[in-house]
């Protein structure tokens, strides 16, 4: 196939400091309905581009291409199998297999990040990557996984003084080569025919991320409960069985917002149902763990049981409605999934994505708090599940989606159909129930779709690997414009133990989303199944978990306003120091906490970097002044976390649910050289040396930290 660079590339700013390149190997196709980038319009700009460079007067040359974009037509049998497909399918002809790549200079001056959910190391370079949405093989994802349930084609590149952020626009199959196939190469391949790129430069990580949330969206707003602690667990078969967790949290007095329904509250795994014997009836529940201060999330699984014939009406109506995808041939589009052969929304076509969001009335009219959307990859299995697990068979590439000017293949939304799934359920909360702030919890998703939902990263082990790999794996997220993130804690698949999993909650009071979740048939892990001494550290982490929760609501304000990642590396908060960019077991909460867990068995004490500044440790009253390396001891129980001098955070007494009233609270000031300010929901703190405003003033006690300060263990 021929390529002519004059005809085929356009190129524009739209924002001061975001420059779209667009290559095209044909004529360039109009804007779809999908298209997640909300910054359409042309505005003047100081980029340069000429053909081969792209610069900016505050930073220099951006970008180069090492070899002008070429393309070829693409096989299936190209990918080696990287492009998951059901066994004998094809790329359809016209844009499905039309493969173009660009070839840029790698900067060796320059670290890579991003690219969304992966499961090695935060820094990508030299690695290889796909973006195809996929549910994993249940043997565990590595870090040599090539594909997740999530696909962010978006690489940030970080030098001192530059952050750069390429975003590929393509949902279509991509790939991001960064120096394996040529050493000074990046490669980036996408189908679809063209590649939409948008370069975006800023001085800090964090203006980055600010500028990836003006182009894609902003991370959904959250309700206050949802920062709270929830409890999951493939396998709680009853309605009694539920109501009698939330009476054990009480009567353990360990705090708790929040109980995931999994599939068990099915009646025949009917997506929009309650099974009529076993959760005979769920706005009882509902009020019943309400009274105690807690709330239900259900599970909805895209596979609608094709049962056409019986009182379930969800199929009958989004069949006569049009709403599910269809063969070539105009039949029913079916796959199994838990419930056996199932028909699947095509949420590409705005009127199914309507029906949908209608269909979480359900849900609400027996008091679902909120809507936990899973297997929307989409997972599909090679045969029924009633006859046991099985791999998985993909939907064909060919198969039709979307409507009107919008009519394509599968192969060019199937990485938005997580994404189109989230926002269906996220609008459909909005219109039914405006007065509340929709919460949904999303398995799959593409760049945008922090806008609807947050996520959870899918089904890991109980695995002290998998517990090293997190912290990395969420701060990529938050890199990525995902910052409202979280892993199932204590691990999914396999049994989990003591030790891991007190080590597990330590980390977890500091991820944005903490759930406690494992698969059925996996030993008990709620927080008193390993007897009486975990119990009572885990319920101390919880309850740590709701001291901080104003901090973590602010957080999330700055997270929704700004772009701003919860958890962040080192190197977003200390850009100009190189050592900050090797410490990927550690992390910032915020840019006030920092933590360095511990990820592996029988270890009682690390290692720790701490950046320049001084550091006070949150359980004693030791302040190290970095940049320096220590030693520190990390008893089960006392995860190293460290406060950054010049910073506050403001601390709650605890509570058991976020909807009981506070009964105390305390601002610590941390203080450094000169004057500082912090903010908790309507509050402004200030201080200079001695003197301290708050504003408005309230009943928070006021504690300056000072070096030999002793700090009391038990109430913070
Ligand atoms: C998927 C989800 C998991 C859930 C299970 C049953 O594996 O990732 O969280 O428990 O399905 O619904």
């Amino acid at each position: 196939m021929s390529w002519t660079p004059a005809s085929h590339q356009r190129h524009h700013a739209v924002h001061p400091h975001i420059y779209r390149l667009h290559f095209a190997l044909t004529d360039f196709r109009p804007a779809r309905s999908w298209n997640v980038v909300e910054l359409p319009t042309e505005v003047p700009s100081q980029f340069e581009w000429n053909g081969t460079i792209l610069s900016h007067p505050g930073w220099g040359v951006l970008l180069e291409l090492a070899a002008p974009p070429d393309g070829r037509s693409a096989q299936l049998s190209d990918y080696h199998g990287q492009l998951l497909a059901r066994p004998g399918d094809q790329l359809p002809a016209g844009p499905a297999s039309q493969e173009i790549r660009l070839r840029l200079r790698r900067d060796h001056k320059a670290a890579y990040y991003g690219l969304g959910q992966r499961m090695g190391p935060m820094r990508r370079d030299p690695g290889s990557f796909c973006n195809w949405t996929v549910d994993p093989p249940s043997s565990g994802h590595h870090r040599g996984t090539a594909s997740m349930y999530q696909a962010h084609p978006y690489l940030m590149l970080h030098r001192p003084g530059l952050a750069l952020g390429l975003f590929l626009n393509s949902s279509w199959f991509s790939r991001f080569d960064l120096g394996l196939e040529h050493e000074d190469e990046i490669v980036i391949c996408t189908l679809g025919g063209e590649a939409d790129f948008y370069v975006l430069a800023a001085a800090t990580p964090a203006e980055l991320n600010h500028q990836l949330a003006e182009l894609t969206g902003f991370p959904m707003q959250v309700p206050l409960w949802s920062l709270g602690f929830h409890q999951s667990r493939w396998g709680y078969r009853e309605q009694s069985e539920i109501a009698e967790l939330v009476s054990q949290f009480r009567r353990r007095q360990i705090p708790l917002d929040v109980v995931h329904l999994d599939i068990d509250y099915m009646d025949d795994f009917r997506s929009f149902s309650f099974h009529p014997e076993r959760f005979p009836d769920p706005r009882a529940l509902a009020e019943e763990v309400g009274a105690q201060g807690v709330r239900l999330v259900t599970i909805i699984d895209p596979g609608i049981r094709f049962d056409l014939h019986s009182p379930y009406e969800v199929a009958r109506q989004g069949s006569a409605g049009g709403h599910f995808l269809r063969n070539r041939d105009g039949s029913p589009f079916s796959a199994y999934c838990w419930p056996d052969a199932a028909l699947f929304t095509d949420y590409a076509r705005a009127d199914a994505r309507h029906w949908w969001g209608e269909q979480q009335g359900f849900l609400l009219d027996r008091g679902i708090a909120g809507v936990w959307i899973d297997m929307n990859e989409p997972a599909t299995f090679a045969s029924p599940f009633s006859e046991g697990f099985s791999s998985q068979l993909p939907v064909p590439l060919g198969l039709p989606s979307g409507s009107g000017d919008d009519l394509t293949v599968h192969a060019e939304v199937h990485n938005l159909y997580g994404h189109q799934m989230a926002q269906a359920t996220h609008q459909g909360l909005q219109r039914l129930r405006p007065e509340e702030t929709p919460w949904v919890l999303t398995r799959s998703a593409f760049v945008g779709t922090q806008k609807w939902a947050i996520s959870w990263m899918g089904d890991n082990h109980s695995w002290w690997e998998h517990l090293a790999l997190t912290l990395p794996q969420l701060v990529s997220m938050g890199l990525s414009g995902s910052p409202l993130v979280g892993v199932d804690i204590g691990g999914f698949f396999g049994n989990t133990h003591a030790e891991l999993f007190e080590r597990w909650m330590e980390q977890a009071v500091f991820y944005p989303f903490m759930r406690n979740h494992s698969a059925l048939g996996t030993r008990a892990q709620e927080p008193w199944a390993f007897g009486a001494e975990v119990e009572e550290r885990v319920r101390g982490h919880i309850q740590l978990r709701y001291q901080l929760l104003p901090y973590l609501q602010e957080l999330a304000r700055l997270a929704h306003e700004q772009g701003l990642p919860i958890l962040r590396p080192l190197f977003f908060e200390f850009p100009a120091d190189p050592e900050s960019a090797l410490h990927e077991d550690q992390a910032m909460f915020g840019d006030a906490i920092l933590i360095a867990p511990i990820t592996r068995p029988g270890h009682t004490h690390r290692q720790i970097y701490f950046p320049p500044g001084s550091w006070y440790d949150f359980w004693s009253n030791q302040v190290v002044e970095g940049p320096t390396f220590r030693v520190w001891d990390a008893p089960l129980g006392k995860m190293p976390t460290f406060c950054r001098g010049g910073r506050a955070i403001p601390l709650d007494a605890p509570r058991l649910s976020t909807q009981e009233p506070i009964s105390g609270c305390i601002w610590w000031i941390f203080p450094e050289e000169g004057k500082g300010s912090a903010r908790r929901a309507g509050q402004v703190l200030e201080w200079q040396d001695d003197q301290v405003v708050l504003e408005p003033p309230g009943a928070c006690e006021i504690v300056i930290r000072r070096k030999d300060t002793r700090i009391s263990r038990d109430y913070p």
